[in-house]
C-alpha cells in the first residue's frame, strides 16, 4: 500500500506552511530548540525583512528579532516610516536556534530554504532586505561578502534584493551603521521604483 505522503512544501498556504515548520525534523536543530521561529508581520507586506537565525530570545518568545537586534532592527525601520506588523514581513533564512548561536550549516540552510521560498512567495514583496552574510549569500548563492554585494540590486524569485549589515553586527560596529542607513536609502528608493 502507499504511505500517505505530505504536500511539497511550495503548494502550502500561510497557516499550513506554519504547521509544517512547527513540526520540521529535517536537521538536527530540531533537537535543541525550544520552538521553531516562523515570521512575523503582514503577510502581504511590500516589504520583506530575512535574518540569519532565532537566538536565544526569539527561540524563548517564538518571534523573530526580538533582542538587543531587534530593537536596533525597529529603529532602522522606524527610519523609513516601517514598523513591525505594517508593511513588513520579517523572517529568517533558519527556523530554528542554532545551539550556542553558532553559524548557521550549509545543510541547515538548504534543509530550510523550500520554507523561506515558500514565504517568499506567499508574501510577493516588492522588496527584500538581506540583512547580515549568511541571508545575503543564501538567497544570492553567493560566497561573496556583504562589503561587495551592498550598494546594488540583486534578485531574488524576481525580487529586487538589496543587502545591509545584520544589526548585530551594527551594534558591535557603531561607524557601520551610515552604511546601513545608505543601504536603508537605496533599499527605499528600489522599493519605491518597484512600486512605481
Ligand atoms: N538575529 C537574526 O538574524 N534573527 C533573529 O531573529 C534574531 C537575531
Amino acid at each position: 500500500f502507499d504511505l500517505p505522503t505530505q504536500p511539497s512544501v511550495a503548494t502550502l498556504d500561510f497557516s499550513a506552511l506554519r504547521e509544517r515548520v512547527a513540526s520540521c525534523t529535517a536537521c538536527g536543530l530540531c533537537e535543541k530548540r525550544t520552538q521553531t521561529v516562523f515570521g512575523v508581520g503582514d503577510e502581504q507586506a511590500d516589504w520583506m525583512i530575512i535574518g540569519e537565525a532565532p537566538g536565544e530570545n526569539e527561540d524563548r518568545l517564538g518571534e523573530p528579532f526580538v533582542g538587543q537586534a531587534g530593537k536596533l532592527l525597529d529603529n532602522m525601520l522606524r527610519a523609513v516610516m516601517l514598523n513591525r506588523t505594517q508593511n513588513v514581513y520579517i523572517a529568517n533564512v533558519i527556523k530554528c536556534r542554532p545551539p550556542g548561536n553558532r553559524n548557521p550549516q550549509p545543510d541547515e540552510i538548504a534543509r530550510c530554504e523550500p520554507y523561506l521560498k515558500r514565504q517568499v512567495a506567499l508574501v510577493r514583496p516588492k522588496l527584500i532586505l538581506a540583512l547580515g552574510r549568511f541571508a545575503a549569500q543564501a538567497l544570492l548563492k553567493s560566497d561573496a561578502s556583504i562589503s561587495s554585494l551592498r550598494g546594488r540590486v540583486h534578485q531574488y524569485e524576481g525580487v529586487p534584493v538589496i543587502v545591509s549589515y545584520h544589526p548585530a553586527y551594527l551594534l558591535r560596529s557603531l561607524p557601520e551603521k551610515s552604511k546601513a542607513w545608505a543601504d536603508l536609502c537605496l533599499a527605499q528608493a528600489t522599493f519605491l521604483k518597484a512600486a512605481s
